[in-house]
């Protein structure tokens, strides 16, 4: 799929994402005709002889709220089942924590978020006793020569956080095909707007929903969305019988609020970071910048093909000292140094200043440069963006 064929498909998401009358009506508006569904804050159900046990009974279990937007978000990434998760680290530990079981092997891309490399180096490694062999999955041959008849799952990330490295989705899996090995993707930095992994083979996709699909930086969530019957049961079992780390109505109203913009404010973060990014290019004092729509990007290629659009997410190497750094963070008016990313506003993160406890030398996963900065492109005027850069810059 590339680009231009995708972009057919745009209509039919934006649809989705603004959820139709037919989908709206599917939550009980309580005899209203709310064009917004209601929120449904109740924590139990009545029960009625004859019940057929298709309603809800406790919302730990299920709740019509969470239903309508695990709906949703299954049709969005074109799966069958969605789960809404209190976090993205909640969605990503159940899938990997229900599937690997103590003792068993994991093989997971090296480039990939600071908390979910502590999850699978001090918990799944370190309490649960589980092989976790990190590789650099920009090569799927790396993947392929690790992976064995005793893996149990193949995780990646793409791209990555922060680096912005993507593997090939279909390459790797197939070859997790080979062995029957679920893959789960980490689809987080593209959206399912710009990236389908379930298309193009992968057998779990998970969201922070606290980035773009919420995208207004006001709520902590996490979604799962598969098309197999059984890892479904095995993962709804793990969230909603053992874990109980399900999203919150409200929550879930505010993702699904997010979503009905979701790809009017993706193809903005993405002409933005664009801009952003060819600024950077530009600038003396950047000596390289990681966006997977430059051409310059070592994956533009693999971007084109299994990617619909480049996102807004990217990263740069500052040529200078830390003490420079710093000063030019400072010196930043319209982007917010901070940590997260995907909301409407523009935020930078320098991990060795400020979350160096976090930060990777390269023993295990990936080397995080110490002047890497990571950028959030928002939706504000991309010539101010990129003005207030230049001004910050030494
Ligand atoms: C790629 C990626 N995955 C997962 C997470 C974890 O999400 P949450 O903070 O919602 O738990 C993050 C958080 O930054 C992330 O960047």
């Amino acid at each position: 799929m590339t680009r231009d064929d995708d972009r057919s498909n745009k209509n039919r998401f934006a649809t989705i994402a603004v959820g139709t009358a037919e989908t709206n009506t599917r939550l009980d508006r309580g005899g209203t005709n709310d064009v917004v569904p209601p929120i449904h804050l109740s924590t139990t159900f009545e029960w009625a002889s004859g019940d057929d046990g298709n309603k809800h009974d406790y919302s730990r279990e299920s709740n019509p709220t969470r239903a309508a937007l695990e709906e949703q978000l299954a049709h969005l990434e074109g799966g069958e089942h969605g789960l809404a998760f209190a976090s993205g680290m909640a969605a990503i530990s159940t899938a990997i924590l229900s599937i690997v079981p103590p003792g068993g092997h994991l093989v997971s891309s090296d480039s990939i978020y600071s908390g979910t490399e502590k999850l699978l180096t001090e918990l799944v490694g370190g309490h649960f006793g589980v092989d976790v062999e990190f590789v650099d999955a920009r090569d799927p041959e790396n993947v392929a020569a690790t992976v064995d008849s005793d893996t149990d799952l193949v995780w990646a990330e793409t791209p990555t956080n922060p680096l912005i490295r993507l593997c090939d989705i279909r390459a790797i899996a197939d070859i997790a095909d080979d062995y029957d090995i679920p893959f789960g993707v980490d689809s987080t930095f593209a959206s399912p707007y710009f990236q389908a992994p379930l298309g193009l083979g992968a057998d779990i996709v998970v969201h922070s929903t606290t980035k773009y699909l919420n995208g207004h930086s006001d709520s902590i969530g996490g979604a799962v969305i598969t098309d197999d019957d059984g890892l479904f049961e095995q993962l709804a079992f793990a969230q909603r019988t053992g874990l109980g780390n399900m999203l919150s109505p409200f929550d879930c109203y505010l993702v699904a609020r997010g979503l009905k913009t979701l790809p009017a404010r993706m193809e903005h973060h993405e002409a933005n970071a664009m801009a952003v990014a060819r600024f950077l290019e530009g600038h003396d004092r950047i000596a390289r910048v990681q966006y997977p729509g430059l051409e310059s990007h070592p994956q533009h290629d693999l971007a084109c093909e299994q990617m619909s659009g480049y996102s807004g997410m990217l990263s740069f190497e500052f040529d200078g000292t830390l003490i420079e750094l710093e000063a030019f963070i400072e010196g930043l008016e319209v982007f917010t140094p901070g940590a997260s990313l995907g909301g409407v506003e523009s935020l930078v993160e320098v991990p060795s200043l400020m979350i160096p406890d976090e930060v990777s030398h390269g023993e295990a996963t990936a080397e995080i440069p110490e002047t890497l900065v990571r950028v959030s492109v928002g939706l504000e005027d991309a010539d101010d963006l990129c003005e207030d850069l230049e001004t910050a810059l030494p």
